[in-house]
């Protein structure tokens, strides 16, 4: 059984009161219990974690490599400032979606540069939460597929590592 770890970063602690006009009322509990669905139906085993801390953030995604098939990572605010998370994310190996509840790409220019999507696989924007289950099934696919193409490649197209 495929295993996946998601990452929440910084602040999404406080979904649900956080400036709902752009993230909405949902919280982040409500998230995860959206993801465990989820993966039920998609027959896969996931793991979730929020931090606050960046640290803490890059040991677990140090210790994951072994454990678990792939990350999806809401990386929050460290999207835009953290060479240290990108380089965590290369560095594991383990291919990675990034997700975000709003669209970053229609927001403050600050915002608009993503440091970590060319270390992943793809990115989801703008959906709300249905970000993260787009993540996790387009990562669920990418990883029961033999070749391990990029997903949005033509057939037989290597990822870049
Ligand atoms: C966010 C977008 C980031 O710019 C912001 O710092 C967040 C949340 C999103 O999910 O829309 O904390 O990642």
């Amino acid at each position: 059984m495929l295993r996946i770890l998601v990452i929440h970063g910084p602040n999404l602690n406080l979904l649900g009161l956080r400036e709902p006009e752009i993230y909405g009322a949902t919280t982040l509990a409500e998230i995860d219990d959206l993801l465990a669905e989820r993966a039920k139906e998609l027959g896969v085993e996931i793991e979730t974690v929020q931090s606050n801390h960046e640290g803490v953030i890059l040991d677990r995604i140090a210790s994951a490599v072994g454990r678990f098939d792939g990350i999806v990572i809401n990386p929050a605010a460290w999207t835009h400032t953290s060479v240290a998370l990108r380089d965590a994310i290369k560095g594991s190996g383990l291919p990675a979606v990034e997700v975000h509840l709003s669209n970053i790409h229609a927001r403050e220019p600050f915002r608009q540069q993503s440091l970590v999507a060319p270390v992943c696989i793809g990115q989801v924007s703008g959906f709300g939460p249905e970000s993260y289950l787009l993540g996790l099934e387009g990562l669920c696919r990418y990883l029961s597929r033999g070749d391990r193409s990029s997903p949005g490649a033509p057939a037989g197209q290597e990822v870049e590592s």
